[in-house]
């Protein structure tokens, strides 16, 4: 099998347990909204990494498949809140949660994902479930932290980049690297593999979020799924705006501090001038440069496991997937 091939078949695997695990109970006006995202897809990147490095580490995928699905659980519940916060109209190409029901409707339908997502794990043995649910507790928390931190910037003018590594490190892609300890989790990995891999899904996780950011701006409206534009539209310190006021020009760095202090009703003119500088300052240049700087950070640590060299193979292909993608 083609590692594309693998790859979709974990997917596949995947999707068929989420359907036979997730039924549309009452009130239809709670469960509705669950199974409306869970249904809109998404690429299920951190359940097939769940099942990949469970495989990998000599597990079985299938003892893998509730850990898988209490990570993307979490996933999809983290979005329908972070598309409150964000005011986003556009998840997956469709309409968003709380606009197609109502801002009280997602915060609910949000809250009963996150508890579904720890009831996944009372399947596991009581030394597995510890293990996994402590994990997972860490890294929610993580989560919030980070989400706070991405509030608070919008409205800062003095992040500094450092500081925008850590808000993504935490709600981004410390989710990723648990994805992938879980799987070392079920496959009773070594402590030493288990921590490698966390440190591998961390920095893929890194330049995961730096890729978005970029797609955010730049992606093909049509095919990207969310609103083009959007983190432009609400004064989000991305990685593109810190280093273009790092090496822009002074007029221009003056032009980006004005553009980012007001939310003019209708944006196109904003948008435009904004990504005009991000381009010219050559910050996107030094974006993808950072892309694949935390990508061979991901490697690295890939190189530190005792993992077979066929399945780091596999791993590493993902993660170069990752940093093509368009979507
Ligand atoms: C979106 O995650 C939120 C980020 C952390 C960037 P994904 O890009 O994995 O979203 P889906 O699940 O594929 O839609
Ligand atoms: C999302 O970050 C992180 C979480 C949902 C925890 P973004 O706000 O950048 O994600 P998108 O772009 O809406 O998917
Ligand atoms: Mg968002
Ligand atoms: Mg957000
Ligand atoms: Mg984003």
């Amino acid at each position: 099998m083609s590692d594309i091939d693998i790859i979709s078949k974990y997917r596949e695997q995947f999707v068929t347990h989420l359907q036979t695990r997730t039924k549309l109970g009452k009130p239809k006006n709670l469960y509705e909204p669950v199974q409306y995202i869970l249904g809109l897809g998404g690429k299920r990147m951190r359940p097939v990494l769940t099942l990949m490095t469970a495989e990998a580490f000599g597990g079985k995928a299938e003892d893998a498949l509730d850990a898988a699905l209490a990570v993307e659980m979490f996933h999809n519940f983290s979005l329908v809140h972070d598309d409150i916060m964000d005011d986003a109209p556009l998840r997956r190409g469709k309409t968003t949660v709380h606009e197609k029901w109502d801002v009280n409707t997602g915060i609910l339908s949000g809250d009963a994902m996150l508890i579904l997502s720890y009831q996944f794990f009372e399947n596991y043995p009581a030394e597995i479930y510890f293990e996994l649910t402590k994990l997972f507790s860490k890294t929610a928390l993580e989560v919030c932290e980070g989400q706070q931190y991405d509030v608070d910037f919008e409205t800062r003018d003095d992040v500094t980049i450092p500081e925008y590594l850590k808000m993504i490190e935490y709600k981004t892609s410390v989710l990723v690297a648990a994805a992938m300890k879980m799987g070392a989790i079920v496959a009773q990995a070594s402590q030493k593999d288990a921590d490698a891999i966390y440190e591998f899904g961390r920095n893929l996780g890194i330049a995961f979020q730096l890729q978005d950011d970029y797609l955010d701006a730049f992606g093909d409206p049509k095919t990207f799924g969310k609103q083009v534009g959007g983190d432009i539209m609400e004064n989000k310190k991305t990685y593109l705006y810190l280093k273009s006021l790092e090496k822009a020009s002074k007029d221009d760095q003056d032009g980006l501090l004005h553009l980012y202090s007001i939310k003019p009703d209708d944006s196109t003119a904003k948008v435009e001038a904004v990504k005009t500088i991000f381009k010219e300052s050559g910050a996107v240049d030094e974006t993808k440069k950072a892309i694949q700087d935390f990508t061979q950070k991901a490697f690295d640590a890939l190189a530190k496991t005792d993992l077979p060299e066929k399945n780091k193979a596999l791993l590493k292909q993902f993660g170069k997937s990752l940093m093509e993608r368009t979507v």
